[in-house]
């Protein structure tokens, strides 16, 4: 099992390389940290026991953030109360994006960001990300508004981009009047 300790923060030079592609068939060991990485994010969506355990909810999280330069990430989207969709990407490209541009009011989060931080970042409201399930398969995802943020959110670590790199530390609301907030 997954502990926040496990999670490497933005100190760590490691969260800020660009990652590898994978080569199929996945690794054992891959395959079992993409289980306990949904895992961990679903565990700590459920309050009582993000307490128990000690863990800052989150709802996505790339294998750089563990340590591992691969490309590949988790989602876990709570769509309804307790109800959760798990996305598990392999080498992803985004296909295609939509002009509307979207943002979160109280602005990002991130697993490996444990400070307090100011500004948005403008995402595109939908895309369609293709890639590969653990099994190798083609995979296909449409996804729009926050689904869609955590999608580009995850592509960016695997870039070695964080959230933070997006947002200008001298105008951290620029232009914020030119999209919408979610
Ligand atoms: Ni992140």
């Amino acid at each position: 099992m997954l502990r926040d300790k496990d999670i490497i923060d933005e100190k760590n030079p490691i969260i800020h390389k660009p990652s590898k592609e994978v080569t199929f068939p996945l690794s054992d060991k891959d395959r079992k940290m993409i289980n306990e990485m949904i895992e961990h994010l679903t565990l700590s969506q459920i309050p009582e026991k993000a307490e128990e355990l000690n863990l800052r909810p989150g709802m996505g999280l790339s294998a750089v953030q563990i340590g591992i330069l691969k490309r590949y990430f988790v989602v876990v989207y709570e769509y309804d109360e307790g109800q959760f969709e798990n996305y598990i990407i392999i080498n992803p490209r985004i296909t295609s994006e939509s002009k509307e541009m979207i943002y979160v009011e109280e602005g990002e989060g991130c697993l490996s960001i444990n400070r307090p931080t100011v500004g948005i970042v403008p995402r595109h409201a939908r895309i369609t990300m293709e890639g590969f399930d653990m099994d190798g398969n083609p995979i296909k995802y449409r996804v729009r508004e926050d689904v869609a943020i955590a999608f580009q959110h995850e592509f960016d670590h695997l870039n070695g981009i964080l959230f933070t790199d997006r947002i200008d530390p001298k105008n951290p609301y620029k232009d914020k009047d030119k999209y919408r907030s979610i």
